[in-house]
């Protein structure tokens, strides 16, 4: 699945008061966009589908207590094997045969269903006398059928329903003997409920119609919900699926269509949709969708939406055109060619990560796909770039070669997180792109990682069995911290050898399973193969990134050469409580050069260690940059001589440093200050050479950096001064972007220019600059009045915020009936102006917003908890949101708390300001008080809230008085 942090970078150029707290969304944590579950009806299974439900004879219910809490707590111990949520390996899955027909009309209980029959095809491994297969919330209109290979019905005492590990077990009267195959064929009956998991409904309305698809979210355990399966990714099979539907509407699967015929059902005429048999290939990898969707494409690459979106506004032709590029990437550096027939992508109006790679069958959010050339901005349309190349990654690794369990995800999903840039950059060869990624995933996972509430990337097979233990893998450490660690493996070893590994991997292990050490092993024979000296084994330097959690601050005494590591940890007086097999400490591959020398590497494997050409003294001004363009997962700290050198040059000439060294050094000397290693006013010393900085990274660096300073400052009065040096320091990009754009009438040409000249904007009219402020209300005024929207894609977002901002109520309500239209239109000029509705200052306004946000008539499910969220962003909002929450919480609890990816962000980023006593005692009083409720998969993210206040509160007393007065001495008269 894609991530969904594009949400935050989206937001991070509205405006300031979003802005600049947004940009802390991107640190906080995954923030995967919403998996808002819709829940209402779904909970019953089917229960009241059907009249003529086989009656199982009983439905087991072993255990009561929630299943989305922590195992320990949950899990009875217990004898039988359908009471364990892993699989016993009796019985190996070969192929199924699925034939489901997706009712889109309610029937007479007012549900939508469908109808399905399936034969799963097997053999059996070890002599069982029980079939045991994954069935969630399925129905079973007659008894379940089990034959033998000659085709003899083997009888079964009935059948029953294991409610909480998901099991349907038949107990026979006969063993079934090893190496024998074996069928089960089952009819049942599925809600098509609206809860954007396993076989769902999603609805849009066209031309004033309300439309209705069915489709598909089977990762991570969903599968199920849709067929009887062995639903465990190492399970692998081919799958046989037939489709039925009415005529007018066209069904597609990973694979093509084989056959289509009619058939009549309930006095109607179906068509029957058959499809090729696909290769072998996991559970959650199976897609199939119903639908009157229209496309654009060939035979081999399709991209397909909405009507409107495909045929009348062609929002299809970007991503067609990148797709088809980045495959023929991809065939290339896996060295293996794709192995489907064809490649669809699908923009689903409710869908719950970015996007989700079906093989074959992608399937993504409206916004990661659709790309309008006139409404959409340059950050829409990297988003499209990158999610459809990360999802193109996964046709090969995670498809072709899949993981056996859902502990080692951090691969499958870092390793895309990393080759999504590769292709890109291939698929824009001008953008740079591959350097976003030290903001993107180094620096916000870094955030994350440096809590000793962070987790290893790894985790044991046995640590991982819920459905709810499955989900909470989707984090920030496993897409981020994953991406980061192979893209400082690919960089020690060299592209190639990377590249050669992999390629061998790839052969090796295709159609099959794998555990990660298999990649480490192939890298290291492709080390061997080339000849190369590598100081240590690849599993060597690789399990102390993998296996334990956090990061190493390398400190480097440029009066000595001595340089040391040490676990880095935001709060300077944490206890880790977390054991490590290494003791926190790392090998650490250090990059560096001086300004007199060329680039260098040094491996650091000793806590503490000499290494003579980092001794600089007596060398004048001479100063030493290490992890060079941050290909390193680790931050660096320096003698205080090598700071004010490094800072003096800065300060002097810009463009001796790397632009990523530039971003780099902000960003650790911020967080350095943080975890009181350095004096915070190094780190304010780190933005004073952004007056002459006109580059994007530094810059986003900082606000990130300073965002930290907003939320504790911006109630407070630091606030003033503070504003007054951002004033100063900004003025001068704006001048610069003002020239460079002819007064605003033109865009510049590279990505980075684009986005630097967004937050030019967007900074100036936070920080008070009035030409900026005239700018933005002047350019919505005259689109309320002409109704013509003559503002530039990439300016809107900074744009409406402003001006709603500085506007009353007629601005706001003349962006709401513009988010409305625009919601059937364009998705993400809609998305741009609801970001935008929480940026007024009136605090009736905002409270009505936050009404709506649980109103899906107003706001969608999947926007719930990003425009609570961003209520909280805008210091008018906070307690508003806050108290929100709190009133709210058994409601968006029982919503969103059981599989919601980004549940967690709700309470993060309501509580992201908190940082006195009370507000740490409301805290935990709020924890107290829904002990009951509980916390659902926001858990984790509740005790992350705990830890930072407290860590803020500490802060903002040791900090307040000198940051006032750096922020006072650094305004020039
Ligand atoms: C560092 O370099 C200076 C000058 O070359 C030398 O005098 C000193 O001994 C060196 N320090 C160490 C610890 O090697
Ligand atoms: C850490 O502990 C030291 C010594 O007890 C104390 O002086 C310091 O203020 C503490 N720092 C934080 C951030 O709690
Ligand atoms: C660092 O990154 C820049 C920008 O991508 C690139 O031009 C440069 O070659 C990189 N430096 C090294 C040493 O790889
Ligand atoms: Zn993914």
């Amino acid at each position: 699945m894609a991530k969904g942090f594009y949400v935050s970078k989206l937001v991070a150029f509205v405006g300031i008061f979003l802005a600049i707290a947004a940009v802390a969304t991107i640190i906080a944590l995954a923030v995967v966009y919403a998996n808002e579950k819709s829940n209402n009806k779904a909970e019953n299974g089917g229960t009241t589908l059907t009249t003529t439900t086989s009656t199982p004879t009983t439905t087991r219910t072993t255990a009561t207590a929630t299943s989305s809490e922590k195992p320990s707590t949950t899990t009875p111990a217990s004898n039988e094997i359908w009471d364990r949520y892993r699989l016993p390996a009796n019985l190996i899955p070969d192929h199924y045969d699925i034939d489901l027909r997706p009712v889109l009309k309610k029937n007479a209980q007012g549900l939508y269903v469908f109808h399905g029959e399936s034969t799963a095809h097997f053999t059996c491994n070890i002599a069982t006398q029980h079939v045991i297969i994954h069935s969630n919330k399925l129905n079973y209109t007659e008894n379940p059928i089990l034959k033998d290979e000659a085709g003899n019905t083997i009888s079964a005492n009935n059948y029953f329903l294991v409610e909480k590990t998901n099991y349907l077990v038949l107990p026979l009267n006969q063993q079934l003997e090893a190496n024998k195959k074996y069928t089960l064929h089952t009819k049942f009956v599925g809600e098509l409920a609206d809860d954007l998991a396993g076989f769902y409904r999603s609805e849009y309305v066209e031309d004033g119609e309300t439309k209705i698809i069915a489709t598909t979210q089977m990762q991570a355990p969903d599968a199920r919900k849709a067929f009887p399966c062995f639903d465990e990714p190492g399970l692998k099979a081919t799958f046989s699926i037939t489709l039925r539907h009415k005529p007018d509407y066209v069904a597609l699967s990973n694979m093509n269509i084989s056959s289509e015929t009619t058939d009549n059902w309930m006095q109607e005429e179906w068509r029957v949709t058959k499809f090729e048999t696909t290769p072998k290939m996991s559970t959650y990898l199976v897609a199939f969708i119903v639908s009157q969707f229209k496309s654009i494409g060939d035979d081999r690459v399709k991209i397909w939406g909405r009507k409107r979106a495909i045929e009348d506004y062609n929002q299809g032709e970007y991503a067609l055109n990148v797709t088809r590029s980045i495959l023929v990437f991809f065939e290339k550096y896996y060295g293996v060619s794709y192995p489907l027939p064809k490649s669809d992508q699908v923009a689903i109006p409710d869908f719950s990560a970015g996007a989700m790679e079906n093989w074959g069958l992608i399937t993504y959010r409206d916004t990661a796909l659709l790309y309008d050339t006139k409404e959409s901005s340059i950050g829409n349309k990297e988003r499209v770039v990158t999610i459809i190349a990360h999802e193109l990654a996964h046709m090969w690794f995670g498809n072709l070669v899949t993981i056996r369990w859902w502990n080692d995800l951090w691969l499958n999903e870092g390793f895309a997180s990393y080759v999504e840039y590769l292709g890109a950059d291939h698929a824009e060869p001008t953008w740079n792109i591959k350097d976003l990624t030290v903001l993107y995933d180094v620096h916000r996972v870094m955030a994350v990682d440096a809590l000793t509430s962070s987790h290893p990337l790894t985790s044991k097979e046995e640590d991982v069995n819920t459905p709810a233990e499955i989900s909470s893998l989707f984090d920030a450490i496993t897409y981020s911290k994953g991406a980061a660690v192979i893209r400082m493996l690919s960089s020690f070893l060299t592209e190639n050898i990377f590249v050669e590994g992999l390629q061998s991997y790839l052969q090796e292990f295709q159609y099959k399973n794998t555990v990660y050490t298999d990649l480490w092993w192939h890298l290291q024979r492709a080390v061997y193969r080339n000849n190369i000296t590598l100081r240590y084994e690849i599993k060597d330097i690789m399990n102390r990134w993998v296996l334990q959690m956090g990061f190493p601050v390398v400190t480097i005494d440029t009066t000595r050469g001595l340089v040391e590591q040490q676990h880095f940890l935001l709060d300077p007086n944490a206890t880790v409580t977390r054991p490590s097999e290494f003791d926190y400490l790392w090998i650490v591959p250090i990059t560096y050069t001086t300004s007199s020398g060329a680039l260098n590497n040094f491996w650091l494997h000793q806590p503490a260690d000499i290494h003579e050409p980092f001794n600089l003294t007596g060398q004048g001004s001479n100063w030493l940059l290490a992890n060079i363009n941050v290909t390193g997962y680790y931050r660096v700290n320096y003698d205080d001589g090598n700071w004010d050198r490094l800072l003096e040059q800065l300060n002097k000439d810009v463009s001796a440093i790397p632009v990523i060294n530039r971003a780099q050094i902000i960003d650790d000397a911020f967080n350095l200050a943080r975890a009181e290693i350095i004096n915070t006013t190094r780190a304010l010393d780190t933005t004073t050479f952004l007056s002459k900085e006109v580059e994007y990274m530094p810059w986003q660096a900082a606000l990130s950096s300073l965002s930290y300073h907003i939320q504790m400052f911006d109630r407070t009065e630091v606030y003033g001064p503070m504003k007054a040096y951002m004033k100063q320091q900004v003025t001068p990009l704006f001048e610069h972007f003002k020239r460079e754009t002819k007064n605003w009438t033109e865009i510049p040409e590279p990505l980075t220019h684009q986005y630097s000249q967004i937050n030019a904007v967007s900074m100036a009219c936070a920080y008070g600059i009035q030409e900026c402020r005239e700018l933005a209300t002047g350019l919505f005024n005259n689109w309320k009045r002409t109704g013509i929207n003559g503002i530039h894609a990439n300016l809107r977002s900074t744009i409406y915020c402003n001006a709603i901002a500085q506007g009353g109520e007629e601005e706001w309500n003349f962006a709401w009936e513009q988010y409305k239209s625009s919601s059937g239109t364009n998705v993400q000029e809609a998305e741009k102006l609801r970001v935008a509705l929480s940026c007024s200052k009136e605090p009736w306004i905002l409270n009505r917003l936050l009404e709506f946000s649980l109103d899906p008539t107003k706001i969608r499910r999947q926007d719930t908890v990003s425009t609570i969220t961003n209520v909280a962003s805008n210091v008018a909002g906070q307690s508003l949101a806050w108290d929100f929450v709190r009133a709210n919480w058994p409601k968006l609890r029982l919503q969103f708390g059981d599989s919601s990816f980004s549940f967690g962000n709700l309470i993060i980023g309501t509580t992201r300001r908190f940082s006195t006593e009370f507000e740490l005692h409301q805290l935990k009083q709020f924890k107290e008080d829904n002990k009951e409720v509980g916390f659902g998969t926001g858990a984790r993210a509740l005790d992350q809230a705990i830890e930072r206040t407290e860590t803020n509160v500490r802060w903002v007393n040791k900090n307040k008085p000198i940051i006032k007065e750096w922020y006072q001495a650094a305004v020039k008269p």
